[in-house]
């Protein structure tokens, strides 16, 4: 497999600041894979989000030191919007990308922007009302939404470019159970029928650890744990040190491990936790 994005002793440092917002970065993504980037607020998520799209340093000023290369070249070698179109964000806040008087129109006109044709353009809203169930916002004005349905519309936005690379940054943030429920189906999807790259900043563990096959940690700029899902959250006394919460089933069994000498990993979800249980119970029973 091909490496995607490849960070190298990449430090950030944003003008009049004092310390760096990045450190020292080294990071390699692979295509195809899904990460999990957790931290706590200032630790330089979005910082990370923003290099590898280019905005730094395109859109900021500050003080760089090392590379970030994106299929195989530099963000700053790249084209104006030419990166764009590979590494699709979503962010937060998705009130500042809206222009259009209609989300259909709000969708069409990124499509439009790229030089897509009249079918294409077709196929794909589509292909993305479907996939974010937007079927019954079309019509509406961008600003008569709800917070929720604004998210899904910015992801739905970025997705009709089709993007090699996602990053969504707390996607779900402003979305009730459901929807962010909603929102994690979508990306599923994307992981089995596309083989999107997909880079995924979020709070809600819960259902970040169904699907992101490697978790990432940052604090205060820097990248402190890196490793598949399972071995990650085989490092919960680490992580509870770095005030992460791990998931409820992990931090339930590493609580087990501690009080009961329960020796297996934890399991990630609650269909594995459920037959764990089961397993214990059993061995009670015969026991
Ligand atoms: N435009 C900016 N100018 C100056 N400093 C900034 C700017 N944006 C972020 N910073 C600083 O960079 C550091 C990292 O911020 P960043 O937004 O990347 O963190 P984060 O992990 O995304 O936080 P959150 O969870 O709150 O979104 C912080 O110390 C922040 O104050
Ligand atoms: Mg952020």
């Amino acid at each position: 497999m091909s490496n995607v994005i490849e960070i190298k002793d990449y430090s950030w440092k944003y003008l009049n600041t004092s310390t760096p917002a990045l450190e020292n970065i080294n990071l390699t993504i692979e295509e195809g894979s899904f990460v999990g980037v957790i931290g706590p607020n200032g630790s330089g998520k979005t910082t990370l989000a923003y290099s590898i799209d280019g905005l730094i340093p395109g859109q900021y000023n500050g003080i760089k030191k090392g590379t970030v290369n994106v299929f195989g070249k530099e963000v700053e070698d790249y084209g104006r919007g030419e990166l764009q179109h590979l590494v699709g964000v979503v962010f937060s806040d998705p009130e500042a990308q809206f222009t259009a008087m209609t989300v259909e129109d709000e969708l069409v006109f990124g499509m439009e922007n790229i030089g897509l044709s009249i079918p294409e353009i077709q196929e794909r809203l589509d292909w993305v009302t479907e996939l974010t169930d937007l079927g019954p916002l079309l019509e509406k004005p961008p600003y008569e939404i709800s917070g929720g349905q604004k998210q899904r519309v910015a992801l739905a936005a970025v997705l009709a470019m089709r993007p090699k690379v996602l990053i969504l940054d707390e996607p779900t943030s402003m979305l009730d159970p459901m929807s962010r429920q909603r929102i994690f189906d979508v990306l599923v999807r994307l992981k089995a029928e596309e083989n999107s790259t997909i880079i995924v900043i979020e709070h809600s563990l819960e259902h970040l650890v169904r699907l992101a096959e490697r978790m990432i940690l940052m604090s205060d700029g820097s990248l402190v744990l890196d490793d598949s899902t399972r071995n990650f959250f085989r490092q919960t006394d680490f992580l509870l040190e770095k005030n992460v919460s791990p998931p409820g089933v992990i931090g339930f069994f590493h609580e087990l491990s501690r009080i009961a000498d329960y020796q297996k990993d934890p399991p990630l979800d609650v269909e594995e936790a459920h037959a764990r249980l089961q397993e214990i119970l059993q061995r009670g029973n015969e026991g």
